[in-house]
């Protein structure tokens, strides 16, 4: 049934999932390293599959589960997550094994029903603390209402303390190596940080009360399997603690500089607003949109305590670009930001004052009102923008200073 081999996690469970190695762009997503599907064979007395993949990558999931049993041999199916990436494949996947039930949360099962438009519901819904019995094998349901979805539930098995963590604690990583302490610590810290700030960081509210439940929960996790990327075995508490840390967003002493420039004015006010927040202390990250992918910025922001922003005046408004960006990290709410913002512009230069209301619809702290000039920046121009830097680095000192 195919070339593809299971992966042997524990005494019972396996991976079965799929290697996206050429997946660039998830839903807008820039996925440089491309990314997995992950699915979970659990050889319970009552074979379980937990989750399915990307619809174009079902072959290559029921060839690894033919490496470990007959697909027909599956008797339950758990879907912890309703979105397209683990549920693309569902329906055939239905369709051939004929399980004898198929197990979702209860927004799950109504946001299955919805996509596939089953008439006849295949699916039984269950709640957070309901267990199934798996014969041999007890696996206990945890719902984790919009992280990132309605439906998103996380399940544990007991017996050999498996959580199936659905996104959660995942990444897009394609790969041959599936557990973390066969990859590079610096390449998962990037891609995980990516993947939070993407997907979580407007969620981090719910984010720290899933952490507090685990907590309290006091569950033993020898094995974290996500959805995507590696599995965890080795340094589950690092990424607890890393979405612990991102889940707070706390002021630290970093800086991001988001601009885009027409003639190259706009660029020389942001070197200089750069120049000012080094004098004042921080880390800068300059990041010319023509340059840098949306996806990043928001991963730069995460660990970020400011935001400066440039934009030239175009017909009266922002540059298209900056437009964009602001569009999408406004909606991933980064918490606890200064900021400031300026740009050069030839008639009117209405961007500053469209970027400060933007910025403050974003609940970010301005510095000052920000730095606007005519045409090409003179060196008191460039002065006043690195002033501008100056006193947004100054501001996001003292927040850190406050919470030394
Ligand atoms: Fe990996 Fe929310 O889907």
């Amino acid at each position: 049934m195919g070339v593809y081999e299971a992966v042997r996690l524990t005494e019972k469970v396996y991976w079965v999932g799929a290697i996206d190695w050429s997946i660039r762009d998830f839903h807008g997503y820039s996925t440089g390293r491309g990314s997995t599907y992950n699915a979970y064979l659990i050889m319970a007395e009552k074979p379980t599959l937990v989750d399915t993949v990307k619809k174009p990558f079902l072959d290559e999931m029921m060839s690894r589960i033919a490496s470990v049993t007959d697909p027909e041999n599956i008797e339950i199916v758990v879907s912890n997550h309703s979105e397209m990436d683990h549920t693309g494949a569902l329906p055939e996947t239905l369709r051939t094994i004929k399980p004898n039930k198929v197990y979702a949360s209860t927004m799950g099962g109504k946001a299955l029903k919805a996509h596939f438009h089953w008439k006849d519901d295949p699916v039984d819904t269950v709640s957070s603390g309901d267990e199934l019995d798996l014969g041999d094998m007890t696996l206990k349901f945890i719902e984790t209402r919009m992280l990132h979805w309605p439906d998103s539930m996380v399940s544990y098995l007991e017996e050999e303390k498996v959580l199936f963590s659905q996104d959660g604690f995942g990444m897009h990583l394609a790969g041959t190596r599936r557990f973390d302490d066969e990859i590079d610590k610096g390449v998962l810290e990037f891609e995980a940080r990516k993947y939070y700030a993407n997907i979580l960081m407007p969620f981090s509210p719910l984010v720290k009360g899933l952490l507090a439940n685990l907590k309290k929960m006091d569950l033993e996790i020898d094995l974290l399997c996500p959805d995507h990327g590696p599995v965890w075995r080795s340094r589950i508490d690092w990424i607890l603690e890393l979405w612990g840390k991102w889940a707070q967003q706390t002021p630290c002493r970093r800086a991001s500089v988001i601009y885009d420039t027409m003639w190259g004015s706009t660029g020389a006010m942001a070197r200089a607003v750069t120049q000012g927040l080094v004098d004042a202390g921080l880390t800068v990250r300059m990041m010319p949109l023509r340059q840098t992918h949306i996806s990043d910025i928001a991963a730069e922001l995460l660990i970020s305590s400011a935001i400066v922003v440039g934009s030239p005046t175009i017909n009266g408004r922002i540059f298209p670009s900056v437009a964009e960006c602001m569009n999408y990290i406004g909606g991933l709410k980064p918490a606890n930001m200064v900021g400031g913002a300026f740009g050069s512009y030839g008639w009117s230069g209405e961007a500053v004052k469209e970027l400060n209301g933007l910025l403050e619809g974003m609940k970010v702290e301005l510095a000052d009102e920000g730095f606007r000039t005519m045409y090409v920046p003179d060196e008191d121009a460039l002065a006043a923008s690195r002033d501008l830097g100056r006193s947004v680095g100054k501001l996001a000192m003292d927040k850190c200073r406050e919470n030394d």
